[in-house]
């Protein structure tokens, strides 16, 4: 096959889609010549940890938005990859909110296994994707260690440059001249650096919860969250408030809708993520919002205004892994002419019906069953050996009661896996009491 595709990230999607064609091939069929830029000098995306902020050691914005000490937020049977299962890589049953070091390394064993590393080529950041007159895809990269600008053409790209680094920083009245710590999430590293502090948390998804209670763990003074459309709402230990969204800040006094106020030492921004692709032309260039059906997708991954153009696991996220899967494997076969991408009419009336289903769900667990829904629709279209998506939302339905329940232990308990069977073990150690993240401490017997 003449065709060449570029793949841009080499994270969790990126790897989806190398492993996707990879797989095609090793079934002894004629693929394409793929070419993966990715700007870290490793894969695995956000599962790489960097200790930097700001900018790298090329002067390119740091991607990496986790921290120390982060546990997966959801079991991870929720996420398996179909062919590539947890017993496989780890030999046994493990138990299921592993630390990202664990989760980076069963992401890295399916890689290596696959021996795909060749495909990429590190330390290259997309500058700019721009269309020829003759139709083709202009890809101009920068090679960081060289400091060498070069560009090459391709008939497909698949943009998989994920959407949780470029931060969305509010401004309040006062930050200027706030007598302590501002810092976004995408900066924070270690829960240590609040340690015997008032930390004020700005919102309420996963990043505020996750990140006031390692604040919390770590021996923080007290935590405030203040949210802007409705508190938490979970049993919080007695140090933690929840209290209406913040108005201003004077000195270290942070105020708040209902009048109140409190003295704090930090203040964390955990106000969420932009889709951000500043290397795209205009005319290809992705806008939606975090949901999940995004703007402008057929089939929530082909570019309805230019569909050799893919973008892949720009949704909100309650699956991942094995949702990037789904659509990486839907991609391969689009791009192999396995199958077909209909006019852009009959590619709109498409998103506008998955927008319309999304804007009618009642609750998270409508929210599960819309994307497990998804997944398996893209499942169904391809050779991916595919898993019981019933059972997985099952695992997250468990989940989010065992939130309820107890947010600082929902990380105790164990779900079934969707491919194997196997129910996870408990931890050895309770999530609070676990201070070592490592990958030998969570794996030891
Ligand atoms: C703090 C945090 C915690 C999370 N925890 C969980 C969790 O517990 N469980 C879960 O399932 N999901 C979690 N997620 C969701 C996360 O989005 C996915 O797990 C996954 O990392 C997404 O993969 P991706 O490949 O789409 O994007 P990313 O992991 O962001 O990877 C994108 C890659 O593209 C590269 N790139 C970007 N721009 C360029 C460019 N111009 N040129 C070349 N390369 C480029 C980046 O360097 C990066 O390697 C978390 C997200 C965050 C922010
Ligand atoms: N341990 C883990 O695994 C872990 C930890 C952290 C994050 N994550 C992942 O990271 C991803 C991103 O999560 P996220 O929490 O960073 O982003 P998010 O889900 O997009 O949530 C953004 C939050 O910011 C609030 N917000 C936005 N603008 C605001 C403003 N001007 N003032 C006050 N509040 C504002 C929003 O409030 P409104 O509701 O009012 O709009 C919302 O609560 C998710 O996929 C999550 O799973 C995982």
């Amino acid at each position: 096959m003449s065709k060449r595709v570029a793949i841009i990230g080499a994270g969790p999607s990126g790897l989806a889609q190398l492993r996707a064609f990879q797989s095609a091939k090793a079934k002894g069929e004629d693929i394409p010549e793929v070419v993966c830029y990715e700007k870290q000098d490793d894969w695995g995306g956000l599962w790489k940890y960097t200790w930097r902020t700001g900018l790298d050691e090329h002067g390119e914005a740091v991607h990496g938005s986790m921290y120390r000490y982060l546990w997966s937020n959801g079991p991870k049977e929720g996420l398996e990859f179909a062919d590539y299962t947890f017993e496989e890589h780890f030999g046994r049953p493990i138990a299921s909110y592993p630390p990202r070091a664990v989760l980076f390394d069963y992401i890295e064993g399916r890689v290596k296994k696959a021996g795909i590393r060749d495909w990429i080529k590190f330390n290259h950041a997309v500058r700019r994707v721009e269309k020829t007159a003759g139709g083709k895809f202009r890809v101009i990269v920068n090679d960081a260690v060289n400091d060498r600008e070069s560009d090459e053409e391709f008939d497909h790209v698949v943009v998989a440059s994920g959407h949780f680094s470029t931060p969305n920083v509010p401004h309040y009245p006062g930050f200027e001249t706030f007598a302590g710590r501002i810092m976004h999430a995408h900066d924070f590293r270690d829960a240590l650096e609040m340690k015997d502090k008032d930390v004020l948390i700005l919102g309420t998804s996963y990043s505020a919860e996750d990140i006031g209670s390692q604040c919390w763990k770590y021996g923080a003074k007290s935590i405030t969250v203040a949210h802007r459309t409705a508190p938490m709402g979970y049993d919080w230990p007695e140090n933690w408030q929840e209290v209406p969204a913040l108005v201003k800040v004077e000195g270290k006094t942070a105020h708040f809708k209902d009048g109140t106020s409190k003295d704090v030492d930090a203040i964390l921004l955990c106000t969420g993520y932009k889709h951000h692709f500043p290397f795209m032309a205009d005319a290809l260039r992705l806008r939606t919002a975090n949901r999940l059906a995004s703007a402008d997708l057929y089939k929530g991954v082909a570019y309805v205004k230019d569909p050799d153009l893919f973008y892949l696991g720009m949704q909100d996220q309650w699956y991942t892994f094995n949702m990037f899967d789904a659509q990486a494997w839907w991609v391969r076969d689009a791009i192999m002419g396995k199958l077909s991408i209909p006019d852009e009419a009959a590619m709109r009336a498409d998103v506008a019906d998955r927008e319309a289903r999304e804007d009618a769900l009642e609750d998270d667990y409508a929210c599960i069953d819309y994307q497990g829904g998804y997944t398996k629709e893209l499942m169904d279209e391809t050779d991916y050996p595919g898993f019981d998506v019933e059972t997985a939302n099952q695992q997250f339905y468990a989940w989010k009661k065992h939130k309820k329940k107890g947010i600082m232990e929902f990380r105790n308990h164990g779900y079934v896996s969707p491919l194997t069977g196997t129910q996870a073990p408990a931890h050895h150690t309770p999530w609070k009491d676990a201070m070592d993240d490592s990958l030998e401490s969570y794996l030891k017997t």
